[in-house]
């Protein structure tokens, strides 16, 4: 019988799970690697979560895509918790994590980095652009909702600080983060990709994420059901622990670096 959640004991990471993880992991022919949020909290990004996370302070059920674009006192909220974050996200730092999953793809045997982040510090610690699935879009962007244009956010969220709340497009449509809201059609090709690494993996890891939020948190199914080996690396259970050949319950900045000591991998500050 399980502990109810707030009660269970959490174990702490032991030598042996990071041998084991660092096995699994170094051993990988084709590598994939799903990351959430908890591999930015290291970087001063909040996650979503956990106490203290952005759905502690902002109601998601008022930020879904359909009240985005009915409403534009919506708008002026997105934008307004933007004043708040872009700036965060601008100028964070990728921490040890992430260097550790860019030394792993030079290493070799990495085959995708597929990433619920919005942040960019994956590739901003080294990792290539081919490496990576950005799932849930990108923060560091803004699109138009009409004719699909982008351009850098930070002049878009600066026009915001200024006064103008209603921000459009040269063409009359809508600007927006070009991140996927609540209730906003998930990449297609991404996503497909996505399910497609995964259900080529030999390894699957999992850095950072509850593992509650789908399409995203069905990947690791998708790999464990072609025959992937899972590892999770993440402070508090997930759903799929039971499903993973290891689930260290630790900083992903403290594991991951110990996981790249055990396979003599060189971090480098990129
Ligand atoms: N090291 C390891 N794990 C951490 C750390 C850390 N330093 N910091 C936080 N965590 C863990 C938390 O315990 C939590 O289980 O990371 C997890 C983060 O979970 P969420 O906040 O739910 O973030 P994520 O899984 O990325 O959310 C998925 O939900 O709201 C949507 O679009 C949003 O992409 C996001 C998606």
């Amino acid at each position: 019988m399980r502990l109810p959640p707030e009660t269970e004991v959490i174990a702490p990471v032991t030598d042996t799970d990071i041998d084991r993880a660092a096995a699994l992991v170094g051993g990988a022919r084709r590598l994939v690697v799903l990351t959430g949020a908890g591999i930015s909290t290291e970087s001063g990004i909040p996650d979503f979560r956990s106490p203290g996370g952005l759905w502690t302070r902002y109601d998601p059920r008022k930020l879904t895509f359909d009240r985005f674009c009915a409403s534009a006192e919506t708008r002026r909220l997105y934008w307004e918790m933007g004043n708040d974050l872009f700036p965060a996200l601008r100028d964070a730092h990728p921490n040890t994590a992430h260097r550790v999953l860019a030394a792993l793809e030079r290493r070799g045997g990495l085959l995708r980095i597929i990433t619920q982040n919005v942040d960019g510090l994956h590739q901003k610690a080294g990792s290539s652009p081919e490496a990576m699935i950005e799932i849930h879009g990108t923060a560091l962007e803004v699109g138009c909702l009409t004719c699909g244009a982008r351009q850098d956010r930070g002049p878009v969220q600066a026009r915001f600080a200024a006064g103008e709340h209603d921000l459009r497009c040269d063409c009359g449509g809508l600007l927006k983060p070009a991140t996927i809201s609540f209730g906003q059609a998930m990449p297609e090709r991404e996503t497909v990709q996505a399910f497609a690494d995964a259900a080529a993996a030999d390894v699957f890891l999992v850095v950072g994420s509850s593992l509650e939020v789908y399409p995203a948190a069905g990947l690791p199914r998708a790999a464990v059901e072609s025959g992937a080996a899972l590892v999770i690396v993440n402070r508090e259970p997930t759903p799929y622990d039971d499903d993973a050949e290891a689930a260290l319950h630790g900083s992903s900045g403290e594991t991951l670096g110990a996981i790249a000591a055990r396979l003599g991998l060189a971090i480098t500050d990129a």
